[in-house]
């Protein structure tokens, strides 16, 4: 137990827990990803369409998440969904320019995306400035529309009567969905006000 003594009073409980749940806890790498696997871990105990997977892969990646606090985090799976938002767009583009074979009904759900994409941006860009203003209510609004259009456009293709067409953008939607998802939580997290995440961010 002497990896106790890494960490800050009221990260004790919660220390207990990922004690228990992981048996091959090392203090070492935990001081690094600690946040990240924590907040992961709750937002997926929380929901279960959450993927603690792509949480924890996708913040790993970005250096700076291993430093950051809960406001951070968010704002660094803001900027992931923004980056993913930017170049589906393009991917929307380039499937709308250059395949002339296209199903003139995936053409319409494209379309549709397209529309649903770059509104999705500019909401996103909003609700960093709702986050860093600390508005999390807005912001949380925010996300859940964007969640929303993923889902949308991926639905569209689905509408098809008497034919099932494939998504061409099931993973992106995926990817938005999810990045947003982690930022929500995040937004639920600071203003529920309770949680241990709250306490080991607040410095
Ligand atoms: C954090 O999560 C990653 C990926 O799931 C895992 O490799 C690592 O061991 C975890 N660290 C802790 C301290 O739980
Ligand atoms: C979108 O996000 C996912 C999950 O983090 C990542 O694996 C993928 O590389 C991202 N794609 C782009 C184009 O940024
Ligand atoms: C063009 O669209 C058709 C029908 O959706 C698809 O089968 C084909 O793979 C696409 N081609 C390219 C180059 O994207």
């Amino acid at each position: 137990m002497h990896h106790i003594s890494f960490f800050p009073i009221s990260l004790c409980c919660c220390l207990f827990f990922l004690i228990i749940s992981h048996e091959n806890f090392s203090p070492i790498t935990a001081i690094s990803v600690d946040i990240i696997n924590q907040t992961c871990r709750k937002c997926a105990d929380e929901s279960h369409v959450f993927s603690y997977d792509l949480c924890t892969t996708s913040l790993q990646a970005v250096p700076v998440s291993h430093v950051a606090n809960l406001q951070g985090l968010a704002l660094i799976a803001m900027e992931l969904a923004l980056n993913n938002a930017s170049s589906t767009l393009q991917i929307i583009k380039n499937l709308l320019m250059s395949n002339e074979s296209l199903d003139p009904f995936v053409v319409v759900c494209l379309k549709d995306c397209l529309q649903l994409y770059s509104d999705g941006i500019t909401t996103l860009e909003d609700t960093e400035g709702a986050f860093l203003g600390e508005h999390y209510d807005n912001a949380n609004i925010c996300l859940s529309a964007v969640m929303e259009a993923s889902s949308t456009c991926e639905e569209g293709f689905k509408e098809k009567e008497g034919e099932v067409l494939p998504s061409p953008l099931t993973n992106e939607n995926y990817n938005l969905f999810q990045l947003c998802d982690i930022a929500l939580c995040i937004g639920h997290l600071l203003t529920s006000g309770s949680t241990f995440l709250m306490r080991s961010s607040a410095t």
